[in-house]
């Protein structure tokens, strides 16, 4: 996803400065040079107008409920809670806030301090420098200028319900620190006074050395067309390993001493410690069930007596249980840290939102049994973060799969964009393809015939008021969009009407591939008629809004009346969606004058500037050279982009990275293919980056081995063994990897004829899977 915010704004960019990655011994255990290069600042920038719209250097365990982070400023829709050119952190803030066009949801915030008690934000803020940060996959710490002199020493690590930080005071100081239930709550996108004030609960049990309580702030409430989690909150309970000195509570500025309960808005409570107190530790667990389970799931995570060190260790082990499968050699130190930054970053989200076995639904209001997960930006991710963690993180798809089913049962529809309910963002209902991949891909173990129902409905059930809801980003007050513009008139005509619905042409592309998704599991479950139905409407949509006179995809008014080709795109425009029919690149060659032409119109894409790497829709382009029998151009084109928007600084990300979608391309581009076409289970061969990359994949007993010698410096492949059989197509098969084994790339410095001449026998030699 991109900028809401006008592109006018020049990037503030933050410099590249060096800021420390080396923990404290103590930190850096167990050993791990695969985690090592995780650089949690890489691509904080995200190619956001200030400089601060990408990922937060958050810690937490993969897939974690709750991510914990210093707060540099209040954050909403477009504003994350933490960016890099800030010089002031005014607490630290366990995030539910996905993504920087998602809303926070019921954050947990502890802030400490010495001398007189601060509740306010604004009057908070202490100063800090990058120098004296260091920022790990598994550990964070600042140094903080106390407000009436001395510092802080702020430590944190996290589990994925529970935060764990450590405070030290200068002995002189009095210490406290403060625990934030509610604040004003931000609804907008771009007007931070503009604000509703949730209504939490705070309270102070001297005995258990607790602090708990209730924060509903839920920011995306306005965009939600379920008008779900009405009785919803973020509750926590923060235990301290310190007697308190004395406590008090604060609302809206004003302190209560001695009070235990509070109630309302811009709610916060303290907690003093004795002077000369040297160290404290809080943890906070946090749930969405209920106090008690916060309780229950600080004791089960992180029980008394545990150290930061402890689960720092705890944290820091589960990344290198995932990072470690990946061994690569010959990459620089730069490549090695966007490329594990980058694994980091795709195993963040969807997060986890059950919690002991249960989970609380938005949808319905209840508890349930079972796994649930959130954070969705499916528009995004079904691309290649999906296929990625289908190879990396293959223990969590089904759970994953189920959830979104569980979602369809409880609410009616699968996710589109889930953060706790539904949200509407972005079109498509792409989870017909995350759903139908994990099946084609063997993925069983989830109710086949819920499945089915849930894309079969999304392909044939109109959202409500299909003829008069133009159903535009983040329109307030309408229903679920999911396939808006299938009865006015994709259904009956194959497009999407540009005078009904907004961004119409990107529906038109982004609905037939979902047509090809419910196919292609149409097909894996014997339902043959459904199966030719769809694929039929997926090959025959995407060419309806193909101009023949201009060679351009572009969007039609329901009569047909051609719209203008600068209308009815989302975070692209012509140039990318005319590349954008993924499951029918042969009847896309076809028309683009065939081969020759198709290549001359890639080229005239790239060398006029036209692919926009920073959003998703631009991702698969470089492949296509491979596609049309010139593989030596997709290898150019792929160094190029990779070049050009990644690096391994703050700024290092061209565009958001959109929940892991961005760094996915990256890493499976340095592995060498990429899922074009992700429900077709085949990967496009483009050109991997390093000498050897060694994966020793979960789901199998053998490893990958891709061996390309001399991949740093020579960028053409000459020939390509999969298992010792030689490969003429640049295309994998799913089957050919999920199992290990080992890919042979010999690489050269020259462009060569393999999968790049022409065709010689007229044979189509790739192409999508038979269906
Ligand atoms: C980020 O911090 C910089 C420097 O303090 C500031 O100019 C910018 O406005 C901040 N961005 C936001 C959205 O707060
Ligand atoms: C506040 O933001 C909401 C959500 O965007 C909007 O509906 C409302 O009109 C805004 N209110 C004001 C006073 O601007
Ligand atoms: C907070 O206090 C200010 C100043 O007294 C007052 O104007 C404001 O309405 C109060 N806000 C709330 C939400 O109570
Ligand atoms: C498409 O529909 C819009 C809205 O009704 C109208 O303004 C426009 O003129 C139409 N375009 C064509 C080419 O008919
Ligand atoms: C589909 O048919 C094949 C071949 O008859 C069979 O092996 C498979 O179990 C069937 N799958 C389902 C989901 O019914
Ligand atoms: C474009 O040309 C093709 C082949 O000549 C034809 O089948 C198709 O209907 C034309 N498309 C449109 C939208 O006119
Ligand atoms: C890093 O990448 C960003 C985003 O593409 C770019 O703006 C910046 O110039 C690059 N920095 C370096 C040092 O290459």
């Amino acid at each position: 996803m991109g900028p809401l915010l006008p592109l006018t704004f020049l990037a503030v960019v933050a410099s590249a400065q060096l800021h420390s990655r080396n923990a404290p011994d103590a930190f850096s255990q167990p050993p791990s040079t695969a985690v090592d290069y995780v650089d949690p600042f890489i691509g904080n920038g995200g190619g956001s107008p200030d400089g601060s719209g990408g990922m937060i250097p958050s810690t937490a365990p993969p897939f974690a409920m709750t991510r914990w982070v210093a707060q540099t400023r209040h954050n909403y829709v477009s504003v994350t809670p933490y960016n890099y050119t800030a010089t002031t952190i005014y607490g630290f803030q366990g995030t539910h806030q996905p993504a920087i066009w998602m809303g926070e949801s019921g954050q947990a915030v502890v802030a400490p301090g010495a001398g007189t008690v601060r509740p306010k934000f604004e009057d908070r803020g202490m100063r800090f420098s990058h120098a004296d940060e260091i920022a790990t996959a598994s550990y964070y710490s600042v140094l903080l200028d106390a407000i009436e002199g001395g510092r802080i020493h702020a430590e944190q690590s996290a589990t994925s319900r529970v935060g764990h930080l450590r405070f030290t005071f200068d002995r002189t100081q009095t210490p406290y620190v403060l625990v934030e239930a509610t604040r004003a709550q931000v609804v907008g996108s771009n007007d931070p006074t503009n604000v509703t004030y949730p209504l939490g609960a705070l309270t102070i049990d001297p005995a258990a050395r607790e602090v708990s309580g209730a924060n509903p702030e839920r920011q995306d409430f306005i965009i939600d067309p379920h008008h779900g989690a009405t009785i919803w909150s973020g509750y926590f309970v923060a235990r301290f390993d310190t007697d308190f000195a004395s406590f008090g509570t604060a609302q809206n500025g004003t302190i209560r001493e001695g009070e235990t309960d509070g109630e309302g808005a811009l709610l916060s409570g303290f907690v003093r410690f004795a002077e000369g107190t040297k160290t404290v530790n809080v943890r906070v667990g946090v749930s969405f069930i209920s106090v008690e389970q916060a309780r229950a799931n600080l004791d089960k995570e992180i029980p008394d007596g545990t150290t930061l060190e402890e689960t720092a260790y705890k944290t820091r082990k589960e990344w290198a249980e995932k990072l470690d499968r990946v061994q690569i050699e010959g990459a620089s130190r730069e490549q090695a840290e966007v490329f594990y930054t980058g694994i980091f970053h795709t195993l963040q989200y969807p997060y986890e939102q059950d919690e002991d076995g249960k989970y609380y639904s938005g949808y319905d209001n209840q508890v349930h049994e079972g796994v649930s997960y959130t954070g969705y930006s499916i528009w995004d991710t079904f691309r290649a973060e999906w296929a990625w963690q289908i190879l990396l993180a293959p223990e969590r798809v089904s759970g994953m799969v189920q959830s979104m089913l569980q979602d369809y049962q409880e609410g009616g529809w699968l996710p589109m964009w889930k953060n706790i309910v539904e949200t509407n963002i972005m079109v498509g209902t792409h989870a017909d393809s995350l759903v139908a991949e994990a099946v084609v891909k063997g993925f069983k173990d989830f109710d086949l015939d819920t499945a089915w129902e849930a894309v079969h409905k999304d392909a044939t059930v109109p959202p409500n008021n299909d003829w008069t809801t133009s159903y535009y980003d983040r329109e307030q007050n309408v229903g679920y969009e999911v396939r808006a513009g299938l009865s006015s008139v994709y259904a009956t005509s194959g497009w999407v009407a540009n005078d009904i619905h907004s961004e119409s042409a990107s529906r038109t592309l982004d609905y037939a591939y979902d047509d090809y998704a419910v196919s292609a599991l149409a097909t894996a479950l014997n339902k043959t008629s459904e199966a030719a139905f769809f694929r039929a409407r997926a090959f025959f949509s995407p060419f309806t809004i193909f101009n023949n006179a201009t060679g351009f995809m572009e969007a039609r008014n329901a009569s047909g009346a051609w719209a203008g080709g600068y209308q009815g795109w989302t975070e692209g425009d012509m140039w990318a969606y005319t590349f954008d029919v993924v499951h029918d690149v042969p009847g896309l060659i076809a028309r683009r004058g065939g081969e020759k032409g198709f290549v001359e119109f890639l080229d005239e894409h790239f060398d006029g500037g036209h692919n926009d790497h920073t959003n998703e829709p631009s991702h698969h382009i470089p492949y296509l050279y491979s596609l049309a029998d010139a593989a030596s151009k997709s290898q150019e084109r792929i160094r190029e982009v990779a070049k050009d928007n990644y690096n391994n600084s703050v700024n290092g990300l061209s565009g958001n990275e959109d929940c892991g979608q961005m760094s996915a391309w990256y890493v499976f581009s340095a592995l060498g293919f990429y899922p074009v076409d992700p429900v077709s289970a085949e990967y496009v061969i483009g050109t991997p980056f390093f000498d050897k990359v060694t994966i020793d994949l979960p789901a199998s007993s053998q490893p990958l081995v891709i061996t390309s010698t001399g991949a740093p410096s020579k960028p053409y492949i000459k020939s390509v063994t999969v298992n010792g059989r030689p490969l003429a197509a640049p295309i994998l098969t799913h089957a050919d990897i999920a199992s290990g084994g080992e890919i042979n790339f010999e690489m050269s410095s020259t462009p060569q004829s393999w999968a790049s001449g022409t065709l010689a026998t007229g044979e189509k030699r790739y192409g999508h899977v038979e269906l």
